[in-house]
């Protein structure tokens, strides 16, 4: 084997974008004999932190690692090899894993063997690697979002040479094709269709550690949604940080809405997708959800604020006004959908004025859900350096007035499917009662029901029998 030498996060490069168009490397998947048997009677544990893409991305490494003939198991301290899968998003995040990560100096007392490799948005954070590097020994194998594939090498160098192994690279590549894919789900898979994000909201990390954005190929994610669907799939997730931008980097206008309406003559039962961004959501698009009935009517649509100043400060580039007019030309097309958002509360110096224009745009749209957050500085953002004079009180006083406000929405969206049937996906048993299944519905609400001859993976009519502000609990009906 050639001799490893480690490559450190740059936030310098990670910036840049340059104009070329993506390529699309298709990896042969071959690996020499003294690698693959790697995982021989040896054990792995992953965890994942974070949004989708770091969902897919360790099913994913899972796929490669089970490929190398490792065993999964759900218990760190059976494992040979450990695995967090990190997010960076906001500080109380990266904190969490910080401290988890001090937390198994215990395991690697029990097993001086155990490999321990972390992996993931923080990876790409330059301070962040400095600190592990400095502080906390015990993790063995550092390695980004940029180079998963390289897995087998990487855990190679670091199981066999005992060597610290660090490999991230601050520019993306190119989309890799055929990488090996152990799903965690039988009947809902997420689909990438996009990765990293050009937006560089001035908040966000995510164009830092996520690289340019750069769209598979069309006729790449029509396959993987046909094989899903042979395999018994009932519903693709299509996953993008911005899926309304899909194609921009491969030449195709309005990108989205054509991939959006093949994948929908797949047939495949229910297509989702997120997230969508409102500038970049075409009025195209709204026509192709209303056409095809097995897009799900359902739109997660992150607002952020809903002040204009903020939103100019936060680099969002749209207005409330176009916001609430995408919203409503929604609602006038398909009736039935729902929404969910994101919000951010104490941007930099936001006043109380224009938290109060958050609430009414709460008002406004009447979310049936909504993520909500204090906004976290992040290391070398632009809105990390705006002067920030909201005291700690104020900004969790602002959260805690939202999400009232975001419950009694929810709770009044959902008095309206009370004796009304809807159609779920069942997903499995009720975490609380095995005689209660649970799904999600076409509306994306999450649904508890009895009844019999029900199947995991069944799509089934459901008789609302009561309402809850985040559920809702039924029967089903026989037909
Ligand atoms: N690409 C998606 C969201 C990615 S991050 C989009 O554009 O909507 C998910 C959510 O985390 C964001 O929508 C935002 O509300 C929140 N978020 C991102 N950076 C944050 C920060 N620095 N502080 C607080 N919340 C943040
Ligand atoms: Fe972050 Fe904005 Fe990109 Fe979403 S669109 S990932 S919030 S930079
Ligand atoms: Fe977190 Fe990275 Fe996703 S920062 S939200 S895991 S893209």
């Amino acid at each position: 084997m050639e001799k490893f030498n480690n490559i450190l996060p740059d936030y310098s490069k990670a910036k840049v974008r340059s104009n070329n168009t993506t390529v699309i490397k298709r990896e042969i998947f071959d690996l020499p004999d003294q690698i693959k048997n790697i995982g021989i009677g040896r054990k792995y544990y992953l965890r994942t932190y974070g949004c989708q893409a770091n969902e897919r991305d360790s099913e994913t490494i899972a796929g490669i690692l089970e490929a190398l003939n490792f065993t999964r198991v759900d218990n760190e301290e059976e494992a040979d090899v450990l695995f967090f899968n990190t997010c960076a998003i906001r500080k109380n995040a990266e904190d969490k894993v910080l401290g988890e990560i001090g937390m198994l100096k215990k395991l690697k007392r029990n097993n001086p063997d155990l490999i321990f490799a972390l992996c993931g948005c923080m990876a790409q954070e330059e301070m962040i690697v400095k600190t592990i590097l400095e502080k906390y020994p015990q993790v063995d194998l550092i390695f980004g979002t940029h180079n998963i594939h390289r897995l087998p090498w990487l855990l190679y160098n670091a199981m066999m040479a005992k060597e610290k192994t660090v490999e991230v690279y601050s520019k993306e590549g190119e989309v890799v094709e055929n990488l090996p894919v152990s799903r965690f789900g039988k009947h809902k898979a997420w689909v990438n269709i996009m990765y990293g994000c050009d937006k560089f909201c001035t908040y966000c990390i995510v164009p830092y550690t996520r690289g340019k954005q750069r769209s598979r190929l069309m006729e790449d994610i029509l396959k993987e949604v046909r094989q899903l669907k042979e395999d018994g799939y009932k519903e693709v997730c299509l996953l993008g940080q911005n899926v309304n931008a899909y194609g921009k980097d491969l030449g195709i206008e309005d990108g989205f809405a054509k991939l959006l309406e093949e994948v929908a003559k797949t047939n495949i039962d229910r297509i989702r997708f997120s997230t969508s961004h409102p500038r970049d959501f075409s009025e195209n698009m709204v026509y192709v959800m209303k056409k095809y009935p097995n897009i799900m009517p359902s739109l997660h649509l992150p607002v952020q604020s809903g002040n204009n100043e903020v939103l100019r400060r936060m680099g969002r580039v749209y207005t409330v006004e176009h916001y609430k007019h995408l919203v409503d030309l929604l609602k006038k097309e398909i009736p039935t959908i729902t929404f969910s958002t994101d919000i951010i509360v104490g941007f930099p110096n936001e006043t109380h004025e224009q938290f109060l224009d958050t609430l009414a745009l709460v008002d406004y749209c009447q979310y049936d859900l909504a993520y909500t957050f204090i906004y976290s500085p992040r290391e070398n953002t632009p809105a990390a350096k705006m002067e920030d004079n909201i005291s700690e009180k104020e900004k969790s006083d602002r959260l805690q007035m939202l999400n009232e406000k975001i419950t009694y929405y929810s709770n009044l969206n959902n008095q309206k499917y009370l004796h009304k049937t809807l159609k779920v996906l069942v997903d499995g048993y009720s975490k609380k009662n095995k005689n209660v299944y649970s799904g999600y519905s076409e509306e994306n609400k999450l649904v508890n029901f009895t009844g019999d001859n029900i199947n995991v993976g069944d799509i089934v009519d459901v008789y609302i029998t009561e309402v809850k502000s985040y559920s809702l609990n039924g029967v089903k009906e026989d037909k």
